[in-house]
């Protein structure tokens, strides 16, 4: 269990891995490791597969179970509950490498690792822990999060789902929308209002497991990419829970939703990390086997400096997305450093697919190569977990702080 996890934390333990931010082009030996046997997993198992899960919207049970099997599915919860007990910037390069073999996997684990556990771990009592996170790190369980709903996504503090007290229980109505892992979950952290009148200060938290009497899913949303991860409405009909099921304070389910996001926001950066760099991998190693005019296309001018312009965007995105994670191992404030990582990973992203099939021309176009399906799943990692439009509020409003006269 967690074999290659807890195997990389005794040799970082051994090793004293280096953790300065200065020392970020370098990442200590254990991190390389992991990294290393991540990426000989996604190449093996995740790569092959990938275009044919998409095709099927096939939730990859059998590959889920196997990074549990690895301890991919818990990176940070403590070994006593199942997890890996591992660092963020560790769980930043697990997530990276996964999403580059298959980013409707790495959505699957970023879900389960970042909102679902991540939350339930900082707010959790012990005996939530117990029962809701121990569970969950097999890979045969995995969880969800459900902030939006069909009339608020990116205003979070809209909710408009009430919970309200009924003796011993909570009774939960209202419809939660754009639910990642929905159709394939075991249980939820739902946030609900308990007084409208307080606005955001009226939302707390909350447990369900799945299924659940008063919960029902909606359609499967028929996406442009993730195709192999199911996305849905959750639909919350006077839903009784028990009252132990609230997580954190009444009242504190905004505040516990936001830093939820902060540190989710570098698990999609990392997923964006991963296609950026599998859209350039793909282009490169086509330039090298494509002739034109007489000479391999990698050759050319034009092509090189595409080459160029995505290894810059995807690296310089990745010092982002680690300094990010670094910032939140040493348990400093991450939340600009998280919105910036996840803006500027996420538009790598997207122009490095764009890029990788300008390069490819009509083999780009088509399915027989995954170029293509880099460019539908990078425009989600600019949509989930907050649009770049809100990481750009975030990031000015972090900016202005610091400026304050
Ligand atoms: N950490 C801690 N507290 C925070 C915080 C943070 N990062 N951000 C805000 N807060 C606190 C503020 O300090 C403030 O506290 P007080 O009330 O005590 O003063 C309170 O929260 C309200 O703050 P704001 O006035 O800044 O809040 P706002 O209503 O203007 O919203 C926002 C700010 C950044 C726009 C926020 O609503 C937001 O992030 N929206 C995007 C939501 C999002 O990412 N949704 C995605 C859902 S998950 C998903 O995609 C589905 C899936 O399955 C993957």
């Amino acid at each position: 269990m967690a074999a290659l996890l807890k195997a990389t934390k005794a040799l970082c333990l051994c090793l004293g891995g280096c953790r300065r931010l200065s020392q970020l082009a370098e990442l200590p030996d254990t991190h390389q490791i992991l990294r290393q046997t991540c990426r000989d997993y996604a190449d093996r198992e995740l790569a092959p597969i990938a275009s044919k899960l998409d095709r099927h919207h096939s939730y990859p049970a059998r590959q889920i179970k196997a990074l549990g099997a690895l301890g991919v599915m818990a990176v940070e919860a403590p070994e006593e509950l199942g997890g890996a007990g591992m660092d963020y910037l560790a769980y930043s390069l697990v997530m990276e490498e996964i999403s580059r073999g298959c980013a409707s996997t790495g959505a699957v684990v970023s879900v389960n690792n970042s909102l679902y556990i991540g939350p339930i771990l900082k707010f959790g009592s012990d005996e939530q822990k117990r029962e809701w996170i121990a569970p969950f790190t097999a890979g045969d369980r995995v969880g969800c999060f459900a902030l939006s709903e069909p009339g608020n996504g990116s205003d979070a503090g809209a909710a408009s789902t009430t919970a309200h007290r009924d003796g011993d229980q909570w009774v939960l109505n209202g419809t939660k929308a754009w639910i990642t892992n929905s159709w394939d979950a075991s249980a939820t952290v739902v946030f609900a209002t308990t007084d409208k009148s307080l606005k955001h200060k009226g939302i707390s938290a909350f447990l369900i497991p799945m299924p659940h009497p008063g919960l029902s899913l909606g359609k499967k949303e028929d996406k442009l990419g993730i195709r192999a991860t199911s996305t849905a409405n959750i639909i919350l009909e006077n839903c009784r829970i028990p009252a132990g099921n609230m997580l954190g304070p009444r009242g504190a389910g905004f505040k516990i939703a936001m830093q939820t996001l902060d540190s989710g926001r570098i698990g999609i950066a990392s997923q964006a990390l991963g296609i950026a760099q599998a859209s350039l991998d793909c282009a490169a190693d086509y330039a090298h086997k494509r002739s034109a005019f007489g000479a391999p296309i990698g050759r050319l001018q034009a092509v090189q400096f595409k080459l160029a312009d995505m290894a810059v965007a995807t690296e310089s995105a990745r010092l982002l997305t680690w300094k990010a994670s670094l910032l939140r191992d040493a348990k400093k404030p991450f939340t600009k450093e998280a919105a910036m990582a996840k803006l500027a990973a996420s538009e790598a992203a997207t122009f490095c697919a764009h890029q990788a099939i300008q390069v490819l021309g009509g083999m780009g176009y088509v399915t027989d190569m995954p170029a293509e399906r880099h460019y539908r799943d990078a425009r989600i990692t600019e949509i989930y977990e907050g649009t770049s439009e809100i990481q750009r509020l975030v990031i000015a409003g972090q900016v202005l702080k610091e400026y304050q006269p």
